[in-house]
């Protein structure tokens, strides 16, 4: 299988990232699958307008992707910004895109009511995802539960053009875990970087420390049972913990022996056990930044090759050649 994704580089990696996007890579990896995992540098634009900042992140999503086992001998890694073909796939499916079809994206609309500048970057912002996914003809891309419409954009484009053109480009099938399709932030609404309720995976220990110790709870004493099912740092706790821990902590809730403030305690440290020697190795990727570079130069070359046989085959679809 071809499998596709890529994540924005724009603020730290973090919890919701690593269930919802990160794990299924690796698995993919695992399963010999031959996989693209890029960083989307031309979407983040969209909402970052800090040049030192972006530039910082590009290296902090690819040490991330590193850190936490993607092997480039076997998964190519590359930034976005390198393979121009997806631009000009992208104005070739944009002459194709209902403007209908992109107004009813929710992420548009809830970006916009979020108060991020409507610009036609924003508007365009599905089509060039297409792009991305159809220009390397992925056949699967794992992703969370919001990229879900995303991806429906990406085969409706892909569908029209075949429709319009000839069978040229492949439709491609999400794959959206649904036990961990949404991971909640510490506030229990969705974890994402816009609303500031992550937990930042390669945060310092102090900063991580503050953001477990601040997940919202409702207000039972010490003493009385407390439900797992409807508290946020249990959620959190059974995707970071081992199955007898997780049935461990679940019995303490229901017998009112663990306080909140405990069960936090046991989640950090699960974090700890799981991350820890992630977060070390993202250290010292961050150090040796020539080195990131040129695995994202080496991992653009091979996407090349494939990006340019796709777009020789829409070039003379079309009629530009
Ligand atoms: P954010 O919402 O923080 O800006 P991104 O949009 O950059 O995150 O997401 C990158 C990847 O991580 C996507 O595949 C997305 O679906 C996944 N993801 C982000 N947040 C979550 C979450 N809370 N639960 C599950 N998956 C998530
Ligand atoms: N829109 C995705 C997100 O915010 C990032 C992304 C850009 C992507 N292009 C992609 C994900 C192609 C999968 C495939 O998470």
């Amino acid at each position: 299988m071809r499998v596709l994704s890529g994540i924005q580089p724009s603020g730290s990696l973090h919890l919701g990232n690593y269930y919802g996007a990160i794990a299924q890579y690796l698995t993919r990896q695992e399963s010999g699958d031959e996989l693209f995992i890029f960083i989307a540098d031309w979407h983040a634009l969209t909402t970052t307008r800090d040049p030192a900042v972006l530039r910082r992140s590009i290296f902090e999503i690819t040490a991330a992707y590193l850190a936490l086992g993607l092997d480039p001998t076997r998964a190519t890694l590359y930034r976005q910004s390198d393979i121009p073909e997806i631009q000009e796939l992208a104005w070739i499916l944009s002459c194709l895109a209902p403007m209908g079809l992109l107004e009813r994206a929710h992420s548009y609309k809830d970006k916009v009511a979020k108060g991020i500048a409507a610009s036609v970057g924003l508007f365009y912002y599905p089509v060039l995802m297409a792009a991305d996914i159809l220009t390397v003809s992925a056949e699967v891309v794992p992703v969370g539960k919001d990229q879900k419409q995303h991806l429906e954009i990406a085969r409706d484009l892909a569908g029209k053009f075949n429709d319009s053109y000839g069978e040229t480009l492949t439709l491609p099938e999400p794959e959206i875990p649904e036990i961990v399709a949404v991971v909640p932030g510490t506030d229990g609404q969705k974890m994402s970087k816009s609303y500031g309720n992550t937990i930042d995976i390669f945060a310092d220990d102090a900063v991580l420390k503050k953001q477990v110790m601040g997940i919202v709870t409702d207000s039972k004493a010490k003493g009385d049972p407390l439900d797992p099912d409807s508290c946020n740092v249990f959620r959190l706790y059974e995707l970071v913990a081992n199955e007898n821990q997780i049935v461990e902590l679940a019995e303490k809730y229901k017998s009112g022996t663990i306080g909140y403030g405990d069960a936090k305690k046991a989640l950090l440290e699960a974090i700890h056990t799981k991350f820890d020697s992630a977060r070390t190795k993202y250290t010292e990727l961050m150090q040796n930044t020539p080195e990131l570079e040129k695995i994202l130069t080496a991992g653009a070359k091979k996407t090349r090759t494939k990006a340019k046989e796709t777009l020789a085959a829409v070039r003379q679809a079309v009629g530009l050649i």
